[in-house]
């Protein structure tokens, strides 16, 4: 088949070489970007006199007639037609004819490829970001639900203080607003159009760039043709926003394993979310979980292998940066199932408190409410760390918890003591006297369910 690119070529492609070069397995998911970009293009061209009325006019139904065959299944994408550009420019002209081979005029794929690039990245993020609200709606939900049940909060994962399981849920609603915010950030660069740098130049037809990403929804147009037609800062943002977001449900799985073991039990994994062995009938393993932790490599691995592929690009556009797509593709794929999986798990995800207050009565975590009693007391914080410190190895080796000791075991330790200080071992009062912003006292969480609410109901 001749090639539409063909002129100056007196032998054939080898065979070889097209399965090598070919990009239209994988980057017809651009059909739909492509056919609104050529749309635009068109519609420019004859604003600017370049086309007639009528030509564009022939332009935009043909190309309403190539999208309604490619998603009735009835299109066949060739593979000597190399990637989807030319597949459906091809297929243009066989049905509207004169008119088809005009529409490529003052543009090159160069400009063309990165323009359906952006559309399509802009609508993923579009869609991640619906992913990420609707987490974050469900994580509020369960804190909402578990403003009273409290667990320890870790640091080096061992015993530390008490907080409310609600406080722990919103720590995640955070990042993962958080990474909202990156994809609002990411568009305002992605949203930036590159047609009519052309292939790398510019071009001598009188085109007007700004009507084609008004027409588009974008919210820009390149300064420089040789960086618009070469730059894939935004594809490389887009996956790092996917790290971000893979790093943060990741996280989020690490706790679920762990707090999925027995030895644990702070979970109990919903069925339909968990998967058993083939040889031990008792298991109940949190392979959602370990597969999204697992997944987020794949994820930094795309964002890592692109950084690679444009370091060394001379300007302007190079064949290279067709590696660009399959990255974002398999991220894509990943990251808007971990969050619709994740949301899922969350919604049903069976927490324990029973064995989260268990938990709490193991590892002295209201140590630092006595010190900061004792300091109440007159004794200045070091000294009132240290009284504490052999209080602690003390209830450690009757294995006991503070709060079982009795009075005058404690005012053993120092004549400060009095009947108050049950009152201030207490663990659910260790979370409802703290007052500071952002913390796990019961204003801040109240205030962060509003902010997070706020939220879920924005646009
Ligand atoms: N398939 C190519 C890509 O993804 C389209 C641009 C090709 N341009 C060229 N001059 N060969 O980058």
């Amino acid at each position: 088949m001749s090639k539409l690119w063909g002129g100056r070529f007196a032998e054939t492609t080898e065979a070889l070489v097209e399965e090598y070069t070919e990009s239209v397995s994988f980057d017809r998911a651009l059909y739909a970007a492509d056919i609104a970009g050529s749309r635009a293009h068109a519609a420019m061209l004859a604003a600017v006199g370049v086309l007639t009325a009528d030509e564009a006019r022939a332009i935009r139904e043909g190309l309403d007639a190539v999208k309604a065959e490619i998603e009735s299944g009835s299109f066949t994408f060739l593979t000597e037609r190399e990637d989807v550009h030319m597949n459906i420019e091809a297929r243009l002209t066989e049905i509207i004819g004169e008119a088809g081979k005009k529409l490529h005029t003052g543009r090159s794929r160069n400009d063309q490829v990165g323009l359906d690039f952006r559309i399509h990245t802009a609508a993923r993020l579009t869609a991640w970001r619906e992913g990420l609200r609707r987490l974050v709606a469900v994580l509020a939900q369960r804190a909402e639900e578990h403003r009273e049940t409290l667990l320890p909060g870790c640091t080096h994962m061992q015993p530390a203080q008490p907080v409310s399981l609600a406080h722990h849920l919103l720590a995640y609603c955070a990042m993962f607003m958080r990474d909202a915010e990156r994809i609002d950030d990411a568009l305002d660069r992605i949203l930036v159009s590159p047609l009519g740098a052309a292939a790398l130049a510019g071009t001598t037809y009188p085109l007007d760039p700004g009507a084609v990403a008004r027409e588009l929804g974008f919210r820009g147009v390149f300064q420089n043709s040789m960086d618009a037609v070469s730059d894939r800062d935004f594809a490389l943002e887009a996956l790092f926003v996917g790290s971000l977001i893979m790093a943060h449900l990741s996280r989020l799985c690490e706790e679920i394993v762990i707090w999925a073991n027995p030895a644990f039990g702070f979970v109990r994994l919903p069925d339909g979310y968990a998967t058993g062995s083939s040889i031990m009938p008792q298991k109940k393993n949190p392979d959602v979980a370990e597969l999204m932790r697992g997944k987020t490599g794949r994820v930094y691995g795309a964002l890592m292998g692109l950084l690679t592929t444009v370091k060394g690009l001379p300007l302007a556009y190079n064949r290279d940066l067709q590696e660009d797509k399959e990255p974002f593709f398999d991220t894509d794929r990943t990251v808007s199932l971990s969050l619709a999986c994740m949301a899922g798990m969350m919604e049903r995800m069976g927490f324990v408190p029973e064995a989260m207050a268990r938990a709490l009565s193991r590892g002295f975590l209201n140590a630092t409410e006595l010190a900061d009693y004792l300091v109440g007391k007159g004794l200045p914080f070091r000294e009132a760390h240290h009284v504490t410190g052999r209080a602690v190895a003390h209830a450690e080796g009757r294995g006991v918890g503070l709060e079982d000791l009795s009075l005058e075991e404690l005012r053993g330790f120092s004549p400060l003591i009095g009947e108050d200080v049950f009152t201030v071992l207490d663990y659910a009062n260790a979370v409802a006297r703290r007052v500071t912003p952002g913390s796990t006292g019961p204003a801040s969480v109240a205030a962060q369910l509003a902010a997070v609410r706020a939220f879920c109901a924005a646009e």
